[in-house]
């Protein structure tokens, strides 16, 4: 039963993506999953290839640094000639309205006036990423079930029209209470392309940057410390995230807590234990590029013998060998 999930470089990993998944993936994951960078979505909309090479090293720091298995690990451009021979068979399983109408596609295109064909097709890379390793579970946000649903269809459409071969996968989301939300606006999800940097906790923010950030996070005027995620979004959003450093529920963190300066105070603090390991852990890799070049380079390995057979039989299946 293997699990995968991917994290596109699109910008340094933060809080959320730590919170919400690479955590997660470290604490929960099984000998048969997998979890890679996926770099080649980075580039549907403008990029600047050196930083896509520096950030692609910078998510692979950090998966590893937080403990996710570096045997369970992989680059997805390690393995591009592979992702690309079974995203092109399902891009011809793939109707042009069925990538139209995905939800992400819509919004990323809308009031472009050039808009990437990858940006169209990217949902059916991501198909093939699923597919290509006998997926059976996919943990992802709310805003990747539509692309799951996609790699379902195309997997049983496949499967129906040439021969048994892929497995068909299913979207594990996370249980509620697991978002993120931006500490300057707490209306938004903390995210990578939010353009308040003061708003986002960066995985290898410095101690005293964190503290700050956390000092100057959005509240409400009642200096009230109770959870109400409706009418106290920003307090909410500081209490999910100290429970879940704390592992323990939102309530039970509130309890003692005085006012929203001594919440600022502990919310900082725990983050910095939370990550400060972390950090260190990923600095110490991105100033060892023979560690982190010899995980790449086992990683695709495996990876690649892991897909290997089940890739030979689609080509055969759709009449290419
Ligand atoms: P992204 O940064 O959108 O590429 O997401 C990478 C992973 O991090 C996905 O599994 C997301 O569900 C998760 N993630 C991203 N932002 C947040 C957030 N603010 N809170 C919780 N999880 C998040
Ligand atoms: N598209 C996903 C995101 O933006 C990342 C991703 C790429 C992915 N390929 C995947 C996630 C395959 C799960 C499975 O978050």
């Amino acid at each position: 039963m293997t699990r995968l999930s991917g994290i596109t470089p699109s910008g340094e990993a933060h809080l959320g993506n730590y919170l919400g998944a690479v955590s997660r993936w470290a604490a929960h994951s099984r000998p048969d999953d997998l979890y890679f960078v996926s770099n080649m979505h980075a580039m549907t909309i403008d990029h600047d290839p050196e930083r896509l090479r520096d950030l692609t090293d910078h998510q692979l720091a950090v998966l590893v640094a937080a403990g996710v298995p570096g045997d369970r690990l992989f680059v997805q451009s390690d393995l591009i000639r592979e992702h690309m021979a079974l995203a092109w068979l399902l891009e011809c399983t793939c109707t042009f309205g069925e990538a139209s109408r995905m939800i992400q596609f819509k919004e990323k295109s809308r009031g472009s006036a050039s808009v990437r064909l990858g940006l169209l097709t990217y949902p059916v890379l991501m198909a093939a990423d699923i597919l290509l390793h006998g997926t059976a579970q996919v943990p992802v946000g709310e805003d990747q079930s539509q692309h799951v649903e996609l790699a379902r269809t195309l997997a049983r459409r496949f499967n129906t029209d040439y021969g048994e071969v892929f497995v068909v996968p299913e979207a594990v989301l996370p249980e509620a209470g697991a978002r993120v939300r931006d500490l300057s606006d707490p209306s938004r999800k903390m995210s990578k392309s939010s353009s308040e940097a003061h708003g986002i906790v960066f995985v290898l923010d410095e101690p005293e940057v964190i503290r700050r950030k956390f000092a100057r996070a959005v509240t409400d005027g009642r200096d009230e410390v109770r959870y109400d995620a409706v009418e106290q979004p920003g307090v909410a959003n500081l209490l999910d995230i100290l429970a879940v450093c704390r592992g323990t529920t939102a309530e039970e963190a509130a309890r003692g807590i005085g006012g929203y300066r001594d919440l600022k105070e502990a919310v900082g603090t725990a983050v910095i234990d939370t990550l400060g390991p972390v950090r260190e852990r990923a600095l110490a890799l991105l100033e060892d590029r023979f560690e982190l070049t010899r995980i790449r380079q086992e990683g695709a390995e495996r990876a690649r013998e892991r897909s290997e057979r089940r890739l030979t039989e689609a080509i055969a299946l759709a009449g290419l060998a």
